[in-house]
């Protein structure tokens, strides 16, 4: 199944059942928001799952992009994205948890088509303040779906204080061989699909109190989803990727490492910057910049000569739609190159001040590099190839 049968499927059937598509997808959340950027698909949500009135109702669905910057050091290994797309479904106080499990099972079974045997549910088993989710567990044991009690890890919020409560998530065997012990117990069970049961708000003192109006919340990676539908261990190789690993490894010879990382760093810059972030210093101008010259990095690292004029427009148009995004690909590109010649004015005050002999004499050590790094923001690992060219 490819991106956009993976796409329709979903859409459809939530709204064959009464789900009206949200409007708006951005990254950035709301003015009064404190959090950089969209972590999840409930977030933009946050106010009426709280109890607040939706104008377009109590089922709900969307498509929502968001960006993870916990997980940047990961990026480069088969499964991490730092801009990925949320698949969510919610019910504001409408129907129960118990459907929303219910719901969840059929389409991944009759909808994408995944045998019911290579499907396994963890389940909230309880902990000093809340007993376990009987209502998930009978309802996994009814549909005949194998479950795995489990503590924190069931236990869903969106930070320290808020909404939050139980969840139940769906894993998926993509092992050779038929499923074997359980999702906590081998790896190759993969999650994809959550749903919380946000039945409580935590205030400060770490105290919980029961919602007025419990809701359900679900999210399904969308990028995941299709790595599993189309048989795939690594995300890169879904169909979403195709045109960028058609074109990044036979535009820059990287290892394979660095060719995902510029592939994600990339996308990831295309969409926030259509978004209407700039690079800056501080907030999310400051994770835009981050994104660039973290790939410009790995760009320049044995080529000092690659560069970013040579991205075709192509691959950003083929972002930008994508995402749904209505931003000039003129535009895009035009901000991204412009990052890339102040990093290389940077470059350059580097180069000049690693040539200075007192760094020239000796090898540098760690004072260098943070003294490095604060005064001209030179990053670590450009400075050790810099200063390695400088011998
Ligand atoms: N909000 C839940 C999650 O992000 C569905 O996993």
């Amino acid at each position: 199944m490819d991106t956009d049968q993976t796409l329709r499927t979903f859409t459809d059937f939530f709204r064959e059942r009464g789900h009206e598509t949200v409007t708006g997808t951005s990254l950035l959340p709301p003015p009064q928001d404190p959090v950089l950027f969209t972590t999840s698909g409930m977030h933009p949500l946050t106010p009426y799952l709280q109890g607040r009135p939706h104008p377009q109702g109590r089922r709900l669905l969307n498509v929502q992009r968001c960006l993870r910057t916990t997980d940047l050091d990961e990026v480069g290994d088969a499964t991490h994205l730092t801009v990925f797309e949320m698949l969510g479904s919610w019910s504001l106080g409408d129907y129960g948890h118990p459907q929303s499990l219910r719901w969840g099972y059929e389409l991944l079974r009759d909808g994408f088509g995944i045998p019911a045997e290579r499907l396994y549910a963890t389940v909230f088993g309880g902990d000093d303040q809340v007993g376990p989710d009987d209502e998930s567990l009978r309802t996994w044991q009814e549909l005949g779906v194998p479950v795995e009690l489990t503590g924190e890890d069931n236990w869903w919020s969106n930070g320290p204080v808020g909404i939050c409560g139980p969840d139940s998530e769906i894993f998926v065997w993509t092992g050779d061989g038929p499923p074997r012990r359980t999702p906590t117990t081998d790896p190759r069970w993969v999650e994809i699909w959550n749903h919380v049961h946000l039945r409580y708000h935590r205030h400060e003192d770490g105290r919980l109190e029961p919602l007025r109006r419990p809701g359900v919340d679900t999210g399904m990676g969308l990028e995941r989803l299709l790595t599993v539908l189309q048989g795939r261990r690594d995300v890169y190789e879904i169909d979403l990727f195709e045109p960028w690993m058609r074109t990044v490894p036979s535009l820059w010879d990287l290892d394979e490492r660095s060719t995902r990382l510029v592939c994600d760093h990339l996308r990831s810059s295309i969409v926030v910057t259509a978004d209407g972030v700039r690079p800056s210093n501080t907030g999310r101008g400051y994770v835009l910049r981050r994104l660039i010259r973290r790939l410009l990095t790995s760009l320049y690292r044995d080529d000092s000569s690659r560069g970013l004029a040579e991205l075709p427009r192509e691959l950003i148009e083929h972002t930008l739609d994508h995402f749904r995004q209505t931003e000039r690909a003129d535009l895009v590109r035009e901000v991204l190159l412009d990052e890339e010649r102040r990093f290389g004015q940077l470059l350059e005050r580097g180069r000049r001040v690693l040539s200075r002999t007192e760094f020239r004499a000796r090898p540098l050590d760690e004072e260098d590099y943070a003294y490095l790094h604060d005064t001209y923001g030179l990053p670590r690992e450009l400075v050790a190839g810099i200063s390695a060219g400088c011998r």
